[in-house]
């Protein structure tokens, strides 16, 4: 019951990985919002997490929406001592193709919503103070750059970036934030960007998948759950002490 108490918004927890931090947040005591842009989603994860969880509708490119679901949080536990940016969307073109369009829409979610989650996240613990932790979800592709996949690797290096100046900054009101990058997750997101590779790589469908788990040291591709440790952590007093790091988690890939 390493969160014991502790009232928790995971962005995008509807489905994937963080559906399975909301499962782990859950299981060591906290409460935890379901927040998506898909409340429907959201509602059966919440009732199947439990009495712990509940749904809340949230838009991270939209300020109100953002504003809202902070309040909601408030309203509903007394405070927000957690926030896990997670949601973010995928896209991927070579660089001759790319979209002004495409470009915008995966820098408002993964960029800008992180930010004013973030923001909208500070005001709400620095008010209460009491402090707090704020994880984002960046990616391998944050750390350097894939011949198609120019503009999703750009907003999770920006995402590399937002964790260290907004933990540096948010330090002084014991507000901890920290970042986590996976490597390849078997996901909604995953099949989503094997079907892009398939057409742009001229592929049957599944075997970008495969060879990329292949291709992973630890001989598979992470699941959802093999995130929730870190996450876990991070949002736990044993991590009191860490500042504006973002940790990988991705079976050594990063090393291979
Ligand atoms: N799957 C991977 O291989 C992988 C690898 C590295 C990093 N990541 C990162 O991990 C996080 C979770 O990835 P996933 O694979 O579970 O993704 P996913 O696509 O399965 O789930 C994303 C969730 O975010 C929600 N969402 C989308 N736009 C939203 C918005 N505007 N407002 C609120 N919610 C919104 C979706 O409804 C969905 O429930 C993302 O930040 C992703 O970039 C994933």
């Amino acid at each position: 019951m390493r969160l014991k108490g502790k009232s928790a918004l995971i962005t995008g927890s509807a489905r994937g990985i963080g559906r399975a931090f909301a499962e782990a947040y859950a299981r060591e005591g906290a409460t935890v919002a379901i927040a998506d842009i898909d409340l429907k989603a959201a509602q059966a994860t919440a009732k199947a997490i439990g009495p712990q969880a509940y749904a809340v509708q949230l838009d991270v490119t939209d300020q109100s929406s953002i504003e809202a679901a902070v309040k909601a949080v408030e309203a509903k536990t007394g405070g927000l001592d957690v926030l896990v940016n997670n949601a973010a969307i995928f896209d991927l073109a070579p660089i001759v193709e790319i979209t002004k369009a495409s470009y915008e829409k995966l820098f408002a979610v993964n960029v800008a919503g992180t930010l004013f989650m973030l923001q909208a996240a500070a005001r709400s613990m620095i008010a209460a103070g009491r402090g707090g932790r704020i994880i984002n979800m960046a990616s391998q592709a944050g750390r350097r750059g894939e011949p198609l996949v120019a503009v999703y690797c750009a907003t999770k290096a920006a995402v590399i970036s937002l964790t260290q100046s907004a933990g540096l900054d948010l330090i002084k009101h014991r507000i901890n934030v920290n970042g986590i990058a996976p490597g390849v997750v078997d996901s909604d997101m995953w099949d989503q960007v094997d079907a892009l590779f398939a057409k742009y790589e001229n592929r049957p469908k599944g075997e970008k998948k495969r060879l990329v788990g292949e291709g992973v040291p630890y001989g598979r591709m992470g699941k959802p759950e093999d995130l929730a440790g870190m996450a876990v952590f991070l949002a736990s007093d044993e991590a009191e002490y860490i500042v504006a790091q973002t940790y990988n988690v991705d079976g050594g890939q990063w090393m291979s």
